[in-house]
């Protein structure tokens, strides 16, 4: 059982009322956990912790079932697929699998099979027990034994399409293999990353500058949703199949048959999946796989289990989203103990301070570990609250003995003391007051949106604090902002230390301040690679609106952010002029931005305190004169409404306000939350009050929701 947080009330002691306010939380923040984990292959809490969440939201609705509505994540599997792929209808729905945790759940499982089945207690049921790939599962239709189609599962119902990216997979055949394939054959089953080309790959990206993931599941599911299927191809990906969707001729009447078919068919199936008999059989198969897991070279998080005959598992069917024939019995996050050595201090981009446990080396599920995240002071102290997974009563010291625990995760958390083992003399840890940075400036913590003390940490030197300096430098040359070929984390280390390259517009000087450098004398230097570094560097001279905007480094404007305000504004001049207004506190400014698509508070208060803040216009000031930014594409700009401000008021019947306003952006109008004489239109629904008057006062043009329909048709 997943531990509960200590500042939660345990789900029996709730209140209706509070139920309700507890399960919308939990429903908006398991939404934006899957957002982070299914769309931006991102996730910032570890597994045990999400089934933690999605636990705790489950048991809510199990005693208040009249909180379940279809919207339920209940009813759900996954996340909705991302925007960047063509949306792929699933033929027949790709289910999730109901999880055992103890061995009495696996008894329970098989005696509810026989009870629906109506078998006698010595009536034998096979299972095929298989071990439960942690990657991402893919379905492959062919039509005419031809691969036509390779889709992620998405939501269950719809996924993405990306065919083009699975077929440079050397696991996926193009074609099957034997004659008299049936006509359509959807083959399902898991792409994985092994755990050696994963941890080879984050050490290419971190000395690239590229994203670095969490783990080999992240990695994969990166590595398939590119735009560039070379980048794919580049990556060595797994698959494993043991399922199937639509089939239009059933080649066997088993889940070992088909197995056994799809292996003829070209595909690779796991070696260690194994029949097993009996409930005993099944439970061994566990431990005996439990005792592999780290050894072999992908992650497993369990085995599953699914009962072998068809007709059988025809009849068993489904309840809500998982078969009742199938079962995934998960295994317990991997541990271990080791020493903390020191705890270091790190300063990330935006001067977020996050403690650090430098570990005695330890191996946890066949991975190395030498850190452990700390998150935050009351992390350490043992005041968390806020869903670590820290014992309670614990507070963490340099020199304690510690369990640490890896949860499909590589970044491992500190679970649990051994206070017995602690030293008299041990004295508990003081976090700094000063930034480690030279500047030693003062540490704040963040204020929460509702204006209370957070949890996190921050040094207040912004620009001026060297180590904020250089995490912006190196984001500044990532593959997601500049991507500039041979430019990565230790190049810009290396330069920054030199002194050569202080701020991003230091490195376009590079190429004319190399007379005096000579660059082509340091070590790991030649003629020829710097001639490379510098074409490189002209190269990226041009650079798209939206690139330019997160290069920037402007705190809560990460790359989806950055394109809806490109998108929003269209050109450098218009965005740029808008935040100089956002930081001087102009409203009707302040009020366009905040009607942009995806923009809020948060990222206009960030904007507003970055232009507010003379060095870091300095140095945008300073870059725009290197390089030429690409208008953001106006998205049909020959429409009706392009580049017309639009406001809506009252109640919309025929769309809701967001649908509105996405639509009227994407034919390239501006949408406003308050009328000005600069508004084009006003879309005025029943109960428009005080905008409506406004408009008319104006003179704005004033339309039904009817005629803005054919005004945009
Ligand atoms: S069977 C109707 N078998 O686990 C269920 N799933 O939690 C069909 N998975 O979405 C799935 N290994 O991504 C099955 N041997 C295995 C699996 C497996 C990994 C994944 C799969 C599925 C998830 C369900």
């Amino acid at each position: 059982m997943a531990r509960r947080d200590k500042s939660e009330t345990p789900v029996d002691d709730l209140a209706e009322k509070a139920a309700k306010a507890e399960h919308a939380r939990l429903e908006a923040e398991i939404a934006a956990h899957d957002r982070r984990y299914y769309q931006e292959d991102a996730p910032t809490v570890s597994d045990a912790e999400y089934d933690r969440l999605r636990q705790r939201y489950n048991a809510i609705e199990a005693r208040f079932p009249q909180l379940r509505t279809l919207e339920s994540l209940t009813q759900r599997v996954g996340a909705a697929p991302s925007a960047r792929f063509a949306k792929v209808r699933h033929a027949v729905p790709m289910l999730s699998l109901d999880n055992a945790f103890a061995e009495e759940d696996v008894v329970d499982f098989v005696g509810r099979i026989r009870r629906f089945l109506r078998l006698a207690e010595d009536d034998e049921i096979a299972f095929s027990a298989e071990p439960k790939i942690d990657g991402l599962s893919m379905s492959l239709r062919y039509e005419d034994g031809a691969l036509v189609t390779g889709a992620t599962r998405g939501d269950g119902s719809e996924g993405e399409d990306v065919t083009v990216n699975v077929k440079t997979l050397k696991d996926i055949p193009h074609r099957l293999k034997g004659k008299n394939v049936p006509a359509v054959c959807e083959v399902r089953g898991e792409i994985y990353m092994t755990k050696h080309a994963f941890l080879a790959l984050n050490k290419r990206q971190a000395e690239s500058g590229g994203q670095i993931f969490a783990n080999p599941r992240n990695s994969a599911a990166g590595s398939l949703r590119q735009k560039d299927p070379s980048i794919t191809a580049s990556r060595p990906l797994g698959f494993f199949a043991y399922a199937w969707g639509e089939m239009s001729q059933m080649p066997a009447d088993s889940q070992s048959g088909m197995i056994k078919w799809f292996e003829q068919c070209g595909f690779k199936t796991n070696p260690l999946t194994k029949i097993c008999r009996s409930v005993e059989a099944l439970l061994k198969f566990h431990r005996a796989i439990e005792a592999q897991r780290a050894s072999l070279d992908y992650d497993i998080d369990g085995v599953v289990y699914k009962v072998d005959r068809l007709d059988w598992q025809d009849r068993l069917g489904f309840v809500s989203r998982s078969p009742r024939w199938a079962i995934a019995h998960k295994f317990p996050a991997e541990k271990a103990t080791t020493v903390i050595k020191d705890i270091e201090i790190q300063v990330g981009r935006t001067g977020a301070l996050t403690p650090v446990a430098k570990l005695e080396p330890v191996t946890v599920g066949g991975v190395v570990v030498q850190n452990a995240t700390l998150h935050n002071q009351d992390f350490i102290k043992g005041i968390g609250g806020n869903g670590e997974q820290l014992r309670e009563g614990r507070d963490i010291r340099k020199g304690d003995t510690v369990i640490i625990q890896r949860a499909g995760d590589v970044i491992p958390q500190v679970v649990d003391v051994l206070l017995e083992k602690r030293s008299k003399k041990s004295e508990a840890y003081r976090f700094p007051t000063k930034c480690p940075c030279p500047l030693h400036t003062d540490v704040v913590r963040e204020q929460t949106a509702t204006g209370e003390e957070g949890a996190r940490a921050r040094c207040t030197g912004e620009f001026a604090c060297p180590y904020q300096k250089i995490e912006h430098l190196k984001l500044f040359v990532s593959r997601r902002a500049f991507d500039i070929d041979g430019f990565g984390e230790k190049q810009i280390e290396f330069f920054f230390e030199e002194g050569w390259v202080k701020e991003p517009a230091d490195i376009f000087e590079l190429p004319k301040r190399n007379a005096q450098i000579k660059l082509e004398e340091q070590e790991g230097y030649g003629e020829t690679s710097v001639r490379n570094l510098f074409a490189a560097i002209e190269q990226r001279r041009d650079i798209a609106l939206d690139r330019f905007i997160f290069s920037l480094g402007i705190r809560h404007v990460g790359e989806t952010t950055a394109l809806a305000l490109a998108r929003g504004y269209g050109s450098w001049q218009a965005f740029h002029d808008a935040c100089l207004k956002v930081a001087k506190g102009d409203e009707e400014t302040i009020a366009e931005m905040d009607a942009l698509d995806q923009i809020g508070e948060t990222v206009i208060e960030a904007i507003k305190a970055y232009f507010g803040e003379s060095h870091n216009r300095g140095i945008v000031e300073r870059l725009t004169k290197q390089v030429k930014i690409l208008d953001a594409e106006k998205p049909r700009a020959n429409s009706q409404v392009a580049g017309k401000t639009v406001v809506f008021t009252g109640t919309l019947e025929k769309m809701t306000r967001d649908e509105a306003k996405a639509s009227a952006e994407r034919l390239g109008a501006k949408v406003s939350g308050s009328v000005s004489k600069k508004t084009d239109y006003v879309v005025a629904g029943p109960g428009a009050g005080s905008k409506l008057a406004e408009a008319k006062k104006l003179g704005v043009a004033v339309l039904t929701e009817d005629e803005w329909a054919k005004l945009i048709r």
